[in-house]
């Protein structure tokens, strides 16, 4: 069992995409400039805008924290959205989700200028990845793949259990998986909560990706001998052996199925930290195209 190390490979890209920063920057080209937009104080929401901001610092990026309280209506937010549209200085702009009950997130990401969907959400943008187009790809999606080119896993041919239809993760994850390019060309099956025989499907899986929002869902009776494992889940549990009271842990059981796997992405310490990479990268070229 080889862990897939979110930790070492996003360093890696990290540094590379600083070097390709430095390099622009010299020649004259634009600082990338990502605004990142935050309504509420949802502890969950304010650890990854900050740790966005965090990785912007990190890389020479520019970047914008706009906070908004609850109480912002959906036109205000609109009204936000429309400005940072506008500043030529912005190259990405990425809402966090979740916002408050009041506000649609279809509308605020619908109104987001596909040139700055740094996120990948925008329908244009989901649309052209559907089609095979050139596009900004969904952040998380983007980062699984750039974790599997990382380790040269060729899943050609391979078949690919995605749980979990998304429109974030796992629906784009498997457009990604299943088209005509490198990592692709798997043949996908897509599970959900309608799913009849989840552990029928899965104990075919060559690859699985879970991405489904409960701690631990996956155990080792669900997974064939030898599979490669893809956690997207981040899910807070109790543990009263940390001071904090809680821990992260992912959608798989971890302890259970690693023996198991042939890799794995642990949490934390696996996808998360590629979902950032793959912000970072859909805003450099965004500044490359501005
Ligand atoms: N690592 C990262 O960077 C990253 C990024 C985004 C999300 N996440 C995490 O990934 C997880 C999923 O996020 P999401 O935004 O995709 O969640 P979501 O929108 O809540 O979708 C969850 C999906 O799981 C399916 N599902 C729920 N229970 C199931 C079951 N018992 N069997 C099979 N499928 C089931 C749901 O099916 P239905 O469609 O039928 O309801 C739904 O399609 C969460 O833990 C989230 O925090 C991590």
């Amino acid at each position: 069992m080889q862990i897939l190390d979110g930790v070492a490979v996003s360093a890696h890209i990290k540094s590379q995409l600083k070097q390709e920063v430095e390099q622009l920057k010299a020649n004259g080209g634009k600082t990338p400039h990502l605004a990142a937009v935050l309504v509420g104080n949802n502890p969950a929401s304010e650890a990854y805008v900050g740790s966005k901001v965090r990785t912007c610092q990190e890389l020479g990026f520019d970047s914008t924290l706009l906070r908004f309280d609850t109480d912002i209506t959906e036109a205000q937010l609109l009204e936000e959205v429309q400005k940072l549209n506008k500043d030529k200085s912005i190259d990405g702009i990425l809402v966090q989700l979740p916002l408050p009950d009041h506000i649609s997130p279809d509308v605020v990401i619908n109104n987001i200028d596909p040139s700055k969907d740094v996120d990948g959400f925008h329908p244009i943008t989901q649309g052209k990845m559907l089609l095979g187009q050139k596009s900004f790809l969904p952040a998380t999606p983007y980062g699984i793949l750039l974790m599997l080119e990382h380790y040269n896993i060729d899943v050609t041919g391979k078949h690919c259990v995605v749980i979990g239809r998304s429109n974030i993760v796992g629906t784009p994850m498997t457009i990604l998986l299943s088209r005509n390019a490198n990592p692709g060309n798997a043949t996908v099956t897509l599970c959900h909560s309608k799913t009849k025989n989840l552990k029928e499907i899965t104990l075919t899986a060559d690859v699985i990706v879970a991405a489904i929002g409960r701690p631990k869902y996956v155990t080792a009776d669900m997974v064939k001998e030898g599979a490669i494992i893809i956690d997207v889940g981040i899910n807070r549990i109790a543990d009263a052996t940390r001071k904090s009271g809680t821990r992260l842990v992912g959608d798989v059981d971890y302890e259970d199925v690693a023996p198991k796997s042939s890799y794995i992405t642990p949490v934390p310490g696996g996808v998360g930290l590629m979902t950032i990479c793959g912000l970072m990268k859909n805003t450099l070229e965004a500044a490359k195209q501005h």
